[in-house]
């Protein structure tokens, strides 16, 4: 599969690079502040800004699937997941793509619906550390929400940089004092990717690798 992923030099968008192509898939990394890739036959690296429209366009333009692991938790850079997503999904329904995975975190609801009490206090939680983030991650789920592809937003707890890579992904969110390994995050958005028939928003956590 064609997977274009942005974010692509964050911690987790490495991990998902990295798996995917481990797994053969064919990846467009959109990468920012730098790249720290080395050359694979199977990857080609876009450089840019998420709100800039061509560089967008031209690493979308072929791909299957979109895996955006974007995000400036506590950066104070200011919204970036809404702006993105908005620029990205035009992008998808120009170039024919139709399925994105969006990881975020545990305190975000499914858009129109009432989040629970557990969503509810992980999203307290986060907006005393970083409220723009949290309702940048909101708008951009209500963005894709209203547009035609197959999304699925990942809400993670706490996110380590190492681990198996075993995961399970669930109905309800995790607690914020949860973890969740790295490699187990990436495996699930990567096989996500492939589903387009998955929940549009789902928690993950952490499971034993099946032998
Ligand atoms: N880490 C956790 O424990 C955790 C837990 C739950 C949810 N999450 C969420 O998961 C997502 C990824 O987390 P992470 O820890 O991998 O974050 P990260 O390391 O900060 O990665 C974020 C990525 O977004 C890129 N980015 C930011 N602004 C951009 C822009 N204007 N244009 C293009 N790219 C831009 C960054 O590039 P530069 O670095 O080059 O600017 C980086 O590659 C975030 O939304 C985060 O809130 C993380």
């Amino acid at each position: 599969m064609n997977i274009t992923v942005f974010g692509a030099n964050g911690r987790v968008g490495t991990l998902v690079v990295r798996r995917a192509l481990h797994q053969g898939h064919q990846v467009t990394a959109f990468v920012h502040s730098h790249n720290p890739f080395e050359e694979h036959p199977q990857l080609t690296v876009v450089a840019g800004d998420v709100t800039d429209t061509t560089a967008v366009g031209g690493a979308v333009e072929g791909a299957e699937a979109v895996v955006s692991t974007l995000g400036a938790f506590r950066r104070g850079t200011g919204p970036v997941l809404a702006p993105g997503l908005t620029i990205i999904t035009q992008a998808m329904r120009q170039h024919g793509t139709r399925r994105l995975v969006v990881l975020t975190g545990a305190g975000v609801a499914r858009p129109g619906r009432r989040p629970n009490l557990r969503t509810r206090v992980n999203r307290f939680v986060l907006a005393r550390m970083d409220r723009t983030a949290v309702t940048d991650a909101e708008d951009a789920l209500a963005v894709v929400a209203g547009t035609g592809v197959a999304w699925t937003a990942v809400c993670a707890p706490t996110i380590t940089a190492e681990g198996p890579d075993g995961y399970r992904l669930t109905e309800q969110m995790s607690s914020l004092l949860a973890k969740v390994a790295g490699p187990a995050v990436a495996a699930g958005l990567v096989a996500l990717a492939g589903q387009l028939d998955a929940s549009p928003v789902v928690g993950i956590q952490q499971a034993t690798p099946r032998t």
